[in-house]
C-alpha cells in the first residue's frame, strides 16, 4: 500500500518553492482559487507562478491522497498489474504522475497533458527533485487535440479533470481517454453527488464499449445506489505546516472525499464486495453497508461468528472485503 501522504521529496520541493514568497499572498491566492472551484469555475484563475504554487500547496496533498487511495484499491484487486507507461490527462502540477510513480516501480514512460502553462512550469520544477521523473514529457494544449496525437499508455489517469469540461465535451473525452488506455483507465473526481454522477456516466459509457470495472465496484452492472445516496470514499491525509498556513487551518489532518472508477480491458474474476460507509462496530455485531455483486446490502456479522467478526471489525470505509 502506498502512503496517502506526499512523498518527502515533493513536500520538500513545495516548501522550498514557498521560500521567498509571502505566505499571506499564497494563502490569499489559494482562497480565491478554492472559491472559484466551489463556484464551478475550474482552474481558469490559475495564471501565474504564485497561483500555481498556491493551488499545489492547498489542493495537491488532497488530490494526491485520493489518487493513491484509488490506485491502492486497484492494486489490491490486481496485484500483478505492472504498467510501463502512464498518460496523465489534465495533469496540473503532476499530482497523479507522482502518485502513480510511487505506486508502480514498473513505470518508465510518463506523459502529461494539460492546457495550463503555469501548472506545467511548476510540475516540471517539482519533477527535478526526483531522478525518477526527470524524463517526463509534458505537453501543453487542449486534452482532446493532444490525446489524438498521444501514444497509448498502459495506465491512463484523469484526476479531478472531467469536472472542468462542459457536459457536451465529456462523452468525446471519455472515448478518447479509453482509446489511449492499453490496459486501465482511472478517473477520479470530487466525492460530491456531481462528481459521482460524472464517474457513473463515464463508467456506463465505457462498460457499453467493452470495459470492465476493476475497482471500486464488484460488478459491471448499473450502480445500485439510489439518489440521494451516492458512491464516494474518504481518505485522511496529514497537513504539513505550509499546507495549514496556506489553507488558514489548524487541524493537523484533512479528509478528502472522492469518487473514482478504474476500468480495465480484461475482466477480473471474483471481485470482492466493497465497504460503502464506515461500518458500525458494536459489541454484539458489526453492521456494514456493502456493494456486492448482487446489489447493496447491510450485512450484520455477529460476535459469535468469531473469525468473521474479527475480520469485519477491521473493515474501513472503501475497503474490499475479500
Ligand atoms: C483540478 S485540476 C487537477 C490537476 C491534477 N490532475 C490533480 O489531480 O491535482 C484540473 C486540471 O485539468 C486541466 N484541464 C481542464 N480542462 C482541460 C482541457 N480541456 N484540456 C487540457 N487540460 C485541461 C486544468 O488546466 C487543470 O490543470
Amino acid at each position: 500500500m502506498t502512503s496517502p501522504d506526499l512523498p518527502a521529496e515533493l513536500r520538500a520541493a513545495l516548501n522550498a518553492r514557498l521560500e521567498g514568497l509571502s505566505r499571506n499572498d499564497a494563502a490569499g491566492r489559494a482562497a480565491i482559487i478554492s472559491q472559484t472551484y466551489r463556484e464551478g469555475g475550474g482552474s481558469g484563475t490559475i495564471r501565474t507562478e504564485t497561483d500555481a504554487l498556491a493551488y499545489a500547496l492547498a489542493r495537491m496533498p488532497a488530490t494526491y491522497a485520493a489518487v493513491v487511495a484509488s490506485l491502492n484499491a486497484l492494486t489490491e484487486i490486481r496485484p500483478d498489474f505492472a504498467p510501463a507507461s502512464l498518460l496523465d490527462v489534465g495533469a496540473g502540477p503532476g499530482t497523479a504522475t507522482w502518485a502513480a510513480s510511487q505506486t508502480f516501480t514498473s513505470l518508465r514512460g510518463f506523459t502529461l497533458l494539460d492546457a495550463n502553462g503555469a501548472l506545467r512550469t511548476l510540475a516540471q520544477e517539482l519533477f527535478q527533485r526526483t531522478a525518477r521523473l526527470h524524463d517526463t514529457s509534458y505537453q501543453l494544449g487542449q486534452a482532446r487535440a493532444l490525446l489524438d496525437k498521444a501514444d497509448p499508455a498502459d495506465l491512463v489517469v484523469a484526476s479531478y479533470m472531467i469536472g472542468e469540461l462542459g457536459e457536451s465535451e465529456r462523452a468525446a473525452l471519455t472515448d478518447a481517454l479509453w482509446s489511449k488506455a492499453r490496459d486501465t483507465l482511472l478517473a477520479v473526481e470530487p466525492g460530491t453527488p456531481a462528481g459521482y454522477a460524472r464517474i457513473i456516466a463515464l463508467r456506463a459509457r465505457l462498460i457499453a464499449a467493452g470495459a470492465h470495472v476493476t475497482a471500486p465496484c464488484p460488478h459491471d452492472g448499473a450502480c445500485p445506489l439510489v439518489t440521494p445516496d451516492w458512491c464516494h470514499f474518504s481518505q485522511r491525509l496529514q497537513r504539513s505546516r505550509a499546507h495549514k498556513q496556506v489553507k488558514g487551518a489548524d487541524a493537523p489532518f484533512e479528509d478528502e472525499r472522492f469518487a473514482y472508477v478504474a476500468l480495465s480491458r480484461a475482466r477480473v474474476e471474483n471481485r470482492p464486495s466493497r465497504v460503502l460507509a464506515q461500518p458500525d462496530a458494536g459489541k454484539v455485531e458489526v453492521a456494514a453497508k456493502l456493494c456486492t455483486p448482487e446489489g447493496v446490502v447491510v450485512t450484520k456479522v455477529p460476535r459469535r461468528a468469531k473469525a468473521d467478526y474479527a475480520r469485519a471489525r477491521r473493515w474501513r470505509w472503501g475497503d474490499a472485503t475479500g
